[in-house]
């Protein structure tokens, strides 16, 4: 990335302070250029739904449908799903009953403590026409239940991707967890989940079906490339792909500031590395922005939804193949997406993401990840470049003045291009509070997830291969070279 200082910063926006052109290469073709490219799931953004709470997505949230039919429309692929969290953990299967779920709560904002599910839950899950992943117990240390309710969700769920066994499994003492009540350490917990993964992959008849990790706490000590050490042959043939989960936390300001964001993700590279270098693929499983539900003041916000956006890409771009944003308790969730009455903000930041990398192959970074100023670029099948985004990560509270960044684009192919913009007022406005958030003139309605407002295109002029774009602090754009 170089700064080009001069007069494509001072003729933009004369009304509001303005710095110098953050500028970025387009490269004409995937692999040139010196950048590093991902090669990318055909749906990288997914959603996790908490264990007790996914019937009730399915069955009594309309947003819930609508919100991933709007990213299959965009993509052709429905987005994957992850059903599990505490809860698995919690959960035991029962044959006899005809409920998805059985529990009981003292207030509805409460996650239970125990609860039984039936074949009816995994049967619910095989009507998603995309990729599931279901998450099983293993904390309660009764491996002929979880071989039950694996076998069912194998001959249930038509989509099944895999099967977890332990839902970060570094908690067990703490939660006492009965399969912990000894040592438990990094070593213990891989002897563990090696044994599991072969017990409950050869019951159920299937290579390829687990995905291993799950846990919270960071890499190396909680990693891939640990378990992996600790695997032999007959372990690995059970292992479709490995997941780690990530709750970076802190306020909005810290949250949404590209470089944070970077950082919080390069923790995770040499794990995926090593990972990768195994020929599997490595995952976000559960991540959102702050752990235990999400913090009032920083995960409903436009500032979240636009860390949901850079965060997602970045992670991509570093070659997490997907990542599953979690979703808890309906009508408890300060970081979901959407919820049974109002629409979530976050979810315009992943659908900005959705929309970049819609049937893109590749992904890259073309920013070096040390200032504010971010900007991606997507490549089709046959290399070319296909969409970029911008972010200006620069915070704006709502008072004061508002500060807007020129980014300029070169190696554009001549003509216009077209783009939509991701905005709100400020960094604290939220959809459910009517702080009309908007991607391309677009919002998202409450308790629908249908789209409204009238989908509005910014043109900008391409000249000897240059364009320039203006972004307030606080915003994003999505260009579209094609
Ligand atoms: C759906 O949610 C509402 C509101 O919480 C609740 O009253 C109702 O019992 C739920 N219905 C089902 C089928 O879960
Ligand atoms: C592979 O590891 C498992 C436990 O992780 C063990 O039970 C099994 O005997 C090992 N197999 C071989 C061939 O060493
Ligand atoms: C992602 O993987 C590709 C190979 O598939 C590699 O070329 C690239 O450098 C990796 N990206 C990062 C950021 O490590
Ligand atoms: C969503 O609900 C909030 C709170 O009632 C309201 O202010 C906002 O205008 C609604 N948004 C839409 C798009 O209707």
């Amino acid at each position: 990335m170089t700064k080009a200082l001069g007069i494509v910063g001072l003729c933009i926006a004369a009304a509001v302070p303005t710095v110098g052109a953050v500028s970025f290469g387009v490269p004409s073709k995937v692999g040139t250029g010196g950048y590093a490219y991902a090669p990318l799931d055909p749906a990288p953004v997914g959603i996790s739904f908490e264990f007790f709470a996914f019937p009730s997505y399915f069955t009594n949230v309309t947003a819930t449908n609508q919100c991933l039919a709007n990213w299959k429309a965009l993509t052709g692929v429905w987005p994957p799903i992850r059903i599990g969290g505490t809860t698995q953990d919690r959960a035991q299967y029962d044959a006899t009953t005809s409920a998805y779920v059985v529990y009981s709560v003292a207030k509805a904002a409460d996650a239970p403590m125990t609860l039984t599910f039936g074949s009816k839950f995994m049967t619910l899950a095989g009507t998603y026409a995309g990729s599931v992943v279901v998450g099983l117990n293993r904390g309660k240390n009764n491996i002929e239940n979880t071989i039950a309710a694996a076998k069912m969700a194998v001959s249930e769920i038509r989509n099944l991707l895999a099967i977890e066994l332990g839902n970060e499994p570094e908690y067990y003492p703490k939660d006492g967890q009965p399969i912990a009540s000894g040592t438990w350490n990094p070593s213990t917990d891989a002897a563990s989940q090696n044994n599991w993964n072969i017990r409950v992959g050869s019951a159920v008849g299937k290579t390829g079906i687990i995905q291993a990790g799950n846990w919270n706490q960071a890499p190396p000590q909680w990693g891939a490339a640990q378990l992996m050490a600790a695997e032999n042959a007959t372990v690995k043939q059970y292992v479709r792909h490995y997941a780690h989960h990530n709750y970076p936390g802190g306020d909005v300001k810290k949250l949404m500031t590209h470089p944070t964001t970077v950082k919080s993700i390069q923790v995770f590279d040499a794990d995926v590395a090593a990972v990768r270098r195994a020929g599997k693929e490595y995952v976000f499983g559960e991540t959102n922005s702050v752990s235990g539900g999400g913090a009032a003041g920083v995960s409903p916000t436009f500032g979240a939804a636009l860390w949901t956006m850079d965060y997602v890409l970045r992670a991509s771009y570093n070659n997490m193949s997907r990542t599953y944003f979690h979703h808890g308790t309906v009508g408890n969730c300060q970081y979901c997406f959407w919820g049974r009455y109002s629409m979530g903000t976050p979810y315009y930041g992943a659908y900005a993401a959705v929309a970049l990398m819609a049937g893109a192959r590749y992904l890259t970074a073309l920013d070096t990840g040390t200032t504010n100023y971010a900007a991606y670029a997507a490549f089709d099948a046959s290399g070319s470049p296909i969409r970029v985004l911008l972010y200006n990560s620069d915070y704006f509270s709502g008072s004061g003045s508002r500060t807007s960044q020129p980014f300029t684009l070169t190696g554009l192919p001549s003509g216009t291009v077209k783009g939509k913009r991701l905005t709100a007022a400020s960094s604290s406005s939220r959809a459910d509070q009517g702080n009309d958030i908007s991607f391309g003139g677009q919002y998202f309605g409450n308790g629908t997830c249908i789209a409204g407002g009238a989908e509005t295109y910014e043109t900008t002029t391409v000249s000897d291969g240059q364009a320039t774009f203006a972004l307030k602090a606080t915003e994003a754009l999505l260009v579209y070279l094609q």
